[in-house]
């Protein structure tokens, strides 16, 4: 039992419908548990994810029609109660990616499994721990799970490492949430090369700093014709790719025949061009799994100074508005984040 009494309401944010991108602000009685794995969390800090407004009506299987539709499905705060026997305690400092299919973060206290928490790494604070789980999970997921480099080597297998730096990476959307941590990732585990596609001055000065030995300024230039000026040396063996359209199809001229396209955004058979004589190793869109144990091992790699989760803007809870605004933009450098309580700043 929570040793503190708790409140009967709290603030919250909800996406007026299912069909609409509004987000309004509600009182609400607090969550109550109810599935065994259920962890009761008092939020200090949540994050939104770049579409996630449109998740009904795009993935309608992920967003089951009886959700509450609060946003924010990354939060980091204390532990106000969990189930007897969890690893989990009240008054630890967790940090989490929600289930898309469950009610998300942007309220004073949030319902989160056991599976899907860990404990937030001791170097970050809270603002830093929001922008941490989606962003990183799918990167992690990305780059080792579906793409193929190995792990191992960011614990300083040799062997690994050596596996790896036979593949040249590129990310797409390299400068944003997810990017970010796909550009640290894949230089700590070694890459031969990890080529960023990210647009302006501010973003390459950004991802090179993380990691990145190749730039396309894809307000310059296309990836495509950035390909096309030396494909020998150029292409590329794995791709992440975040954005779609045509960017997504450039990817096509930039990976290697029979390399890889891993994707996010858009299914990479949507974007091949059309004549282009190429086929893919493997051409995969996949939704990331909110893993607490993927999160473990990358908050022991922040810990060891490895990694740093970017941070975009931080907006308090009365400016939810601006937070959703700047995220639609779709020029977001990091993560933005929404401050909760009053304990977000410390
Ligand atoms: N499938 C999944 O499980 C999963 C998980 C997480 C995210 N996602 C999706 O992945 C995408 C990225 O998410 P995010 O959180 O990283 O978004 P984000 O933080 O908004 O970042 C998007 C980045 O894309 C860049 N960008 C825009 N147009 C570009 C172009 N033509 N070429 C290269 N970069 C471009 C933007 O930078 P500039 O300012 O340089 O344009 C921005 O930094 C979103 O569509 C999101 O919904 C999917």
């Amino acid at each position: 039992m929570a040793s503190t009494a708790l409140p009967q309401t709290m603030k919250s944010l909800l996406q007026a419908s299912r069909k609409g991108t509004e987000v309004i602000s509600i009182t609400s009685p607090i969550p109550t548990p109810t599935h065994p794995d259920d962890v009761l969390i008092r939020v200090h800090t949540a994050a939104p994810c770049a579409g996630e407004l449109l998740w009904a009506v795009n993935f309608p299987d992920s967003v089951p029609a009886d959700k509450e539709m609060v946003p924010c499905q990354d939060l980091a705060g204390t532990v106000v109660k969990a189930p007897a026997g969890s690893k989990f305690a009240e008054g630890d400092r967790v940090y989490c990616r929600i289930e898309a299919n469950r009610a998300g973060a942007a309220r004073e206290y949030a319902l989160a499994r056991t599976t899907e928490l860990a404990k937030i790494p001791a170097s970050l604070g809270w603002i830093e721990a929001a922008a941490t789980p989606l962003s990183a999970l799918t990167a992690y997921q990305a780059v080792f799970d579906q793409g193929g480099l190995d792990p191992a080597a960011l614990h300083g297998d040799e062997a690994a490492r050596a596996k790896n730096g036979a593949k040249r990476v590129l990310v797409t959307g390299a400068g944003g949430g997810v990017g970010s941590w796909v550009v640290q990732l894949s230089s700590l585990a070694g890459a031969k090369a990890v080529v960023a596609v990210c647009g302006g001055k501010e973003k390459i000065e950004s991802v090179t700093k993380l990691g990145a030995t190749e730039v396309v300024d894809y307000t310059k230039t296309s990836i495509e014709a950035w390909a096309a000026e030396d494909p020998a040396a150029r292409e590329v063996d794995l791709v992440i790719e975040m954005v779609g359209g045509k960017t997504l199809s450039g990817c096509w001229h930039a990976v290697k025949n029979g390399g890889d396209i891993i994707a996010i955004n858009t299914p990479p058979e949507y974007g091949k061009p059309e004549g282009l004589k190429k086929e893919l190793g493997k051409g995969l869109f996949f939704i990331v799994k909110p893993l607490g144990s993927n999160l473990e091992e990358i908050g022991q790699l922040i810990d060891a100074g490895k990694v740093r989760p970017v941070v975009d803007s931080v907006w308090t809870f009365d400016e939810f508005e601006k937070a959703f605004a700047r995220l639609d933009s779709g020029h977001a450098k990091g993560k933005v984040i929404i401050k909760i309580s009053e304990e977000a700043d410390k």
